[in-house]
């Protein structure tokens, strides 16, 4: 049988309309110091009913991303929406001409292994992403990467398409 994957709609969040993100963040226990600033970029993504399922975030490093806060809020957990948003972020660090993705973890570092990320040193994390506040804020966390495949070109026929 297969399960439908939910469907999100995903709206950024301005500087200034963060604050139930930094409120879901803070009862999830994760960091909210940099929330308000300008250089990450944030979501919220609502359900096909327009209710907020949950946040995630990003930022950009060249051709590498950082994906951040990412939390489900708790009544709709175990519904698919946490792959949902991983996903989304993931095709939005695609779109910008990412070819990884890096993120830090304390508690979530098996959920992630499913979705393909593996662990990584914290030695081995690139300079760049070295000098994001997120490293500095995990250190007692675990640094994981997944390498981005190339969206398909933009001419090419869907599988099953006539030729
Ligand atoms: C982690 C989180 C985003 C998952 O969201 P979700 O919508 O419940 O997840 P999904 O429904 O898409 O996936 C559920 C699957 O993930 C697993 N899972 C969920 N949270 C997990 C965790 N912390 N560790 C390991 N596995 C986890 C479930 O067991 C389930 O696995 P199954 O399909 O094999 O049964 C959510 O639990 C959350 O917001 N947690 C608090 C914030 C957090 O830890 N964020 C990650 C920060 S780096």
């Amino acid at each position: 049988m297969s399960v439908e994957a939910p469907v999100l709609t995903a709206i950024p969040l301005a500087a200034w309309e963060r604050d139930a993100l930094a409120v879901a963040l803070s009862k999830a226990g994760l960091p909210t110091e940099d929330v308000r600033e300008k250089g990450p970029l944030f979501w919220r993504y609502n359900t096909r009913e327009d209710l907020p399922a949950g946040f995630g975030g990003m930022e950009i490093y060249g051709d590498l991303a950082l994906l951040r806060s990412i939390v489900v809020l708790p009544v709709v957990r175990q519904h698919g929406f946490g792959d949902a948003i991983v996903a989304a972020l993931e095709n939005e660090a695609r779109a910008k001409g990412c070819k990884s993705i890096w993120l830090f973890t304390t508690t979530a570092r098996r959920y992630f292994e499913r979705l393909g990320y593996t662990m990584r040193a914290f030695d081995a994390v690139p300079e760049a992403i070295k000098s994001s506040r997120q490293y500095k804020l995990c250190q007692d966390g675990q640094a994981m990467v997944k390498t981005l495949s190339a969206p398909p070109p933009a001419d090419s026929a869907a599988p099953g398409a006539p030729a």
